[in-house]
């Protein structure tokens, strides 16, 4: 029998967003359209796109939808930089903890090879949690010249929550934009949008029990984004393409289920991972946890 563990990687699709998905893609109809049809997948998405904003602590307005985190995350790296920088040019440091994922981490450095930002890689400590002195540091010598701060919310690979808090207060008196991945948090952590005071924030479908393939950047209202993808103006008009109305019930319907069941989920998988690492240490006596 084979045993999948590797949920940060990609979880099995929900029953139930498999349903709503499959129903859907047998409807015909582009949002944008006018006519019946069009309305109809309209109404399809803006009720995906109010429960996605209920399950994350956000107004329906904030959701941006993407085709996945990592287009998410090249939207609040670029977006946030260019549209920073184009109200004041000093600002070209774009500040990212040393831990992100690529699809943030490597936005970054695109920027500093190609746009003229710096990057600046905030430290962490052993065990990859940022080094909130590091950035008050930052801040105080260079403050005016930051365009925007990108912490995770939760790491990928070894689970580290972030001290967002800490991070959005010392931006907040410097002004600058905070950006959060919060992939691997949502379903696991408690995710409120609006509480958290962030400006913008990163989800995946695949990650919670949706599809592969979509996702959403959370940004605050009357926040300025340049947009990576032009076109027909979708999505606020900073994220352009025809929205995937089956892959937003379906991202809608797994991150729900997902925050609904947050705490018996972990409660549930906080017993097996016990029993695991006491298997182990019974197998394996020398092992390090
Ligand atoms: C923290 C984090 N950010 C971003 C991504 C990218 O998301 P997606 O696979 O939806 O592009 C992942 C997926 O591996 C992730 O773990």
């Amino acid at each position: 029998m084979t045993v999948y563990l590797d949920h940060a990687a990609t979880t099995p699709m929900h029953p139930r967003a498999v349903a709503a998905m499959v129903e859907q893609l047998a409807r015909t109809g582009n949002p944008s359209s006018l006519h019946g049809a069009g309305r109809t997948a309209r109404r399809v998405v803006e009720e995906s796109r109010e429960s996605l904003g209920a399950a994350l602590g956000a107004r329906p307005s904030e959701v941006v939808l993407t085709a996945g985190g990592t287009e998410a995350d090249n939207l609040a790296i670029k977006g946030l930089a260019w549209a920073r920088r184009a109200r004041d040019p000093r600002r070209r440091r774009v500040l990212v903890s040393a831990v992100e994922h690529h699809a943030v981490l490597d936005p970054a450095v695109w920027l500093a090879e190609h746009e003229g930002f710096e990057v600046v890689l905030l430290p962490v400590d052993r065990d990859g949690r940022l080094e909130v002195d590091a950035l008050a540091e930052e801040l105080a010598a260079h403050g005016g010249q930051a365009a925007l701060i990108s912490v995770m919310w939760a790491n990928n690979e070894i689970g580290t929550v972030q001290p967002l808090d800490e991070v959005v207060s010392l931006a907040g008196r410097h002004g600058v934009p905070v950006h959060a991945d919060a992939v691997q948090a949502v379903g696991q952590l408690e995710v409120d949008f609006t509480a958290s005071g962030l400006d913008a924030m990163t989800v995946s479908g695949h990650k919670v029990g949706g599809p592969v393939g979509v996702g959403a950047l959370v940004a605050r209202r009357g926040l300025d984004l340049t947009p990576v993808l032009h076109g027909g103006g979708q999505e606020r008009a900073v994220r352009s393409g025809t929205v995937d109305v089956a892959s937003a019930r379906a991202i809608a319907v797994a991150v729900e289920d997902a925050v609904t069941h947050r705490a018996t989920h972990a409660e549930r998988l906080a017993g097996l991972r016990d029993a695991l690492v006491a298997g182990v240490r019974d197998g394996v006596p020398e092992a390090v946890l």
